[in-house]
């Protein structure tokens, strides 16, 4: 069976049960900060098991896209010399929210494992755990599916603390958990391990290949178990495993799928055609990391030195080194993405639709990565020079390369180990502090309270129609902690049943505003979600509030105002670069606020000054016809239907709100888009719409920054003053001022070369007149001279045309500017034995109060002494007499 065909034979099991196929989640886990990247089925119905998100299905099946590379489960170093760690794999779960549990769920299991018509595993192969005290589980087992108890092992607290056990599945250090039962395959005596409990379990003998959870709990913060809303099922199986199994293969890089890509890549890299793939670590890597690296692209990740970014540029790094020590000498990964598209591009077409753009992002980052590696080589290899053996590369040289190069910690590591050198990761993390900490005192809000605290109730936005609402007060915080009262100039957040308050959401900020209590005021200074809670950030600005009073909140309206201008001026320019530079522009990220808007899309150049006037007059075309803004909710598939923009990877629940504006020429919408933003009600209201900036931001993406309403009115005000000024300077009218502001900087650089042409004559003019003052002591030309108002720089000039006609003598020269002496002196190279000019300014400055110094053949320096200046230099002749006859 092909990996396509087990995904598909899953898919088609558990729909003929009553499940709900669900399409994969993306990589990027929406609106979960505590994720870096999906990595289990179950994430996209976190809030479903937890009671908060209801779906109109209650069993469900995926193949959901998971990575685990970078934060907690890091698998990066490992991919390329283990048979199954991998940085990409599909999960393949089913799921119940609160319908079936236990008993259906491992009788579901059993017979897709086992039954003919499915994958047809023999049975004395499979063996069982279950969390120690689930007896339950274990009944099911051993009397309904009829195992042996031999084969079914109780497993308990292994990992050092409650509820911590290979049996006990959480997805994280809060959030939904239960016990879980885990199915093993035993691949057969010739390979070494044990079973699960034993000493030797590590072994690579009985794989893992499922694991049941029963999602029974809510654990808190505070450790304790909550129970959850009803007893789900959530499952796991790694598609690549169970493929290596059903193809009769121990490692997961003999099935088809890598095979295929690793085939791929020795052809694209040249290598001999007799090479077994299987020899060579370094094709796993690259068949490892082309799958990750184009998935998490499609999915809208893009290289960065942070975050998401971070992790997808060392991946790309890697497997480029790993190429580089296969031998490819050119940009070779992106080649490797058709063979890709071929084996997935049918389950995943995002993969097709995006393999134009997945190939440049990475032949960009490949580009870059030549010139990053080479600088940073070079200040590499120098630190590593002045070490010996054994030492460690500081924290600080760490830093720099990742900061200012770009350079993967992983891959500074190992180049320094190559040298058996190791690198100082603790003074590594410092660095990496203070650049947070500097980074958190820039951003108000920077710690992210929304991780810190738990909202138990959902709060009801009632604010798309006004700005003041009654609602009660249930939980309140400080420090993260829930508390029953917040006192004057306490800082904390509010949560309350209702709320008018807008949380920041699809790029537009928390509105700010504030609460009135019978015996308090509350200022929101900013709003944020939390699960399905709404919590008001701020501080109280009068007497106190407490749990369970009434407020009354009042959103403020100026702001929301401006930013529903800019919002809804987000959406039409939007649609204007869709119309000027073509459907592939996306949306890759935006944020809206009272103050501006900013939009980050993909697009591979930069946008020409005529496109950018095309693209803000669309805008303002649409503002100036005034149309209502038609807001309607309606189920996603007719959203689709009607052509609505939608962020590809993003969640959105069954009923859409959709938002309609402006009108083409023949009267069809201009632009349509699923959002849930604050908008104004008729295009006009924006008043007048200003691009401020354009400029690229990472390979591919560009960021256009715009002003609406009186902000773009004032920024052009403020322009027209800068032209009004220079039109009465130049006293010209302002059509004139551009061709007078050309003409005059090509008069400056013309005067600037001929004001260099005369210093040059000048010094010349100097040099000569100076010849005459040249004195012979025993055979040597020297000169002592005081000249006029020079600073260093030209005395060194004047200091060495001198030398040059003086051939083999000794030029000392002094200048008084603005009350200091400036000092230079050159000695001919082969009278440095006798004198040196060092010495000589050194002499000089004792006497004239001043510093200098210099090597024998020049030196120079400054000092103060202008009265004995005259005197010093003649007695420096009768010294110089003496030094030389
Ligand atoms: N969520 C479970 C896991 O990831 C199934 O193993």
């Amino acid at each position: 069976m092909q990996l396509n065909e087990v995904r598909q034979a899953f898919i088609d099991f558990f729909t003929s049960k009553g499940h709900t196929p669900v399409p994969s989640s993306s990589l990027v886990p929406h609106n979960d900060p505590t994720l870096l990247f999906t990595n289990a089925g179950m994430n996209q119905f976190k809030d479903t098991f937890l009671g908060l998100e209801k779906r109109d299905y209650t069993r469900a099946v995926t193949s959901q896209k998971c990575v685990r590379a970078g934060g907690k489960h890091n698998d990066l170093d490992n991919v390329g010399y283990t048979a199954r760690h991998h940085t990409f794999f599909e999960m393949l779960g089913n799921f119940s929210f609160g319908d079936y549990f236990k008993k259906d769920a491992i009788i579901f299991a059993w017979e897709f494992l086992t039954s003919e018509q499915w994958l047809a595993l023999p049975k004395d192969r499979l063996y069982v755990t279950v969390y120690h005290t689930d007896d339950e589980a274990f009944d099911i087992w051993h009397k309904e599916v009829g195992l042996s108890t031999d084969r079914i092992i109780r497993i308990g607290d292994n990992k050092g603390g409650a509820y911590q056990s290979d049996n006990f599945w959480a997805m994280g250090d809060t959030g939904p958990c239960g016990p879980c039962t885990e199915v093993f395959y035993d691949h057969g005596e010739h390979i070494w391990g044990g079973l699960p409990g034993t000493p030797e379990e590590d072994g690579d003998r009985f794989v893992e290949i499922w694991n049941n959870v029963f999602m029974q709990f809510n654990r808190q913060n505070d450790g304790t178990m909550e129970r959850l809303p009803a007893p789900s099922v959530d499952t796991g199986m790694g598609l690549e495993r169970i493929s290596a199994i059903m193809q009769g293969v121990h490692s997961n890089y003999e099935t088809d799928t890598f095979v295929h890509l690793m085939n791929h890549a020795k052809d694209i890299i040249n290598l001999p055609q007799d090479t077994n793939v299987q020899d060579e670590p370094s094709l796993k890597v690259l068949a490892d990391h082309i799958r990750s690296v184009a998935f998490l692209i499609a999915d809208g990740v893009r290289p960065s030195n942070e975050g998401r970014g971070y992790v997808l540029r060392r991946i790309i790094r890697r497997a480029v080194r790993h190429g580089n020590k296969l031998g490819a000498t050119d940009n070779f990964l992106y080649q490797i993405v058709p063979a890709l598209v071929e084996q997935m591009g049918g389950a995943y077409p995002q993969l097709v639709e995006q393999q134009a753009e997945i190939q440049a992002v990475i032949q960009k980052e490949e580009e870059q990565f030549a010139k990053t590696l080479a600088q940073g080589l070079r200040l590499l290899s120098g630190e590593l020079n002045k070490l010996e053996n054994g030492s460690t590369l500081d924290g600080k040289t760490v830093f720099k390369l990742y900061d200012t190069y770009g350079f993967p910690v992983d891959l500074t590591a190992d180049i320094a180990r190559e040298r058996k050198i190791d690198i100082d990761e603790d003074g590594f993390e410092k660095e990496m502090e203070i650049q947070r900490e500097r980074a958190r005192e820039a951003g108000k809000f920077g710690i992210d309270y929304t991780n810190l605290i738990k909202v138990e109730t959902p709060s009801k936005f009632v604010g798309y129609e006004q700005l003041h609402a009654d609602g009660q007060i249930l939980q309140l915080f400080a420090d993260g902690k829930a508390v029953d009262t917040l006192i004057e100039g306490d800082e904390g957040v509010v949560v309350l049943d209702r709320t008018p308050f807008y949380a920041e959401s699809g790029g537009q900020v928390g509105e700010i505003g504030q609460m009135t209590t019978a015996t308090g005021v509350f200022v929101v200074e900013d709003t944020q979600k939390s699960g399905a809670g709404i919590i008001h950030y701020g501080r109280v600005a009068m007497g106190k509030i407490d749990t369970n009073q009434n407020a009354l909140s009042e959103v403020r309206g100026d702001v929301r105002l401006d930013s529903a201008k800019n919002h809804s001026a987000t959406h039409l320019l939007h649609a204007s670069l869709q119309q000027v530079l073509g459907n592939g522009v996306a949306q890759k990220g935006s944020l809206v606020s009272s103050q501006l808007l900013r939009f980050d899309f993909s697009y591979d150049k930069p946008i020409s000054d005529e496109e950018l006037i095309q693209i803000e007059t669309i805008v303002n075309e649409k503002i100036a016809q005034n149309d209502t803004v038609l807001i309607e909710y309606m189920n996603i598939n007719d959203a689709k239907t009607k052509g609505a923009m939608a962020l590809f990877g993003e969640k959105y629940g069954d009923v859409v709100r959709v938002l309609t504006m402006g009108k083409n020429a023949d009267q069809s919408a201009f632009s349509i888009e699923l959002c849930g933003g604050i908008h104004i009600k008729q295009t006009g209201d924006i008043g007048l719409f200003k691009i401020v900036s354009e400029s690229g931001i990472s390979s591919g993406v560009r960021r256009i920054e715009a002003l609406t309403g009186i902000g773009a009115l004032r920024y052009i005000q403020a322009g027209e003053k800068v032209l009004n000024t220079l039109t009465q300077e130049f006293k010209a009218k302002r059509e004139e001022v551009l061709e007078r502001v050309l003409v005059l900087t090509e008069k400056v650089k013309d005067s600037d070369k001929h004001i260099e042409k005369l210093t040059q004559k000048l010094a010349s003019f100097e040099a000569k007149s100076l010849m005459d003052k040249i004195v012979d002591i025993a055979g040597v030309p020297v000169l002592i001279a005081k000249v006029d108002n020079m600073d260093a720089k030209s005395l060194r000039s004047l200091a060495d045309d001198l030398k040059s006609k003086l051939h083999n003598g000794v030029v000392v020269l002094a200048s008084v500017s603005d009350g200091k002496i400036a000092l230079t002196t050159s000695v001919g190279k082969e009278l440095t034995a006798k004198v040196k000019a060092g010495d000589i300014i050194k002499n000089l400055c004792q006497s004239l109060d001043g510093k200098g110094g210099g090597k024998p053949d020049f030196a120079q320096g400054g000092a103060n002494d202008v009265a004995n200046l005259d005197k010093v230099l003649t007695n420096l002749q009768d010294d110089l007499f003496n030094a030389l006859s």
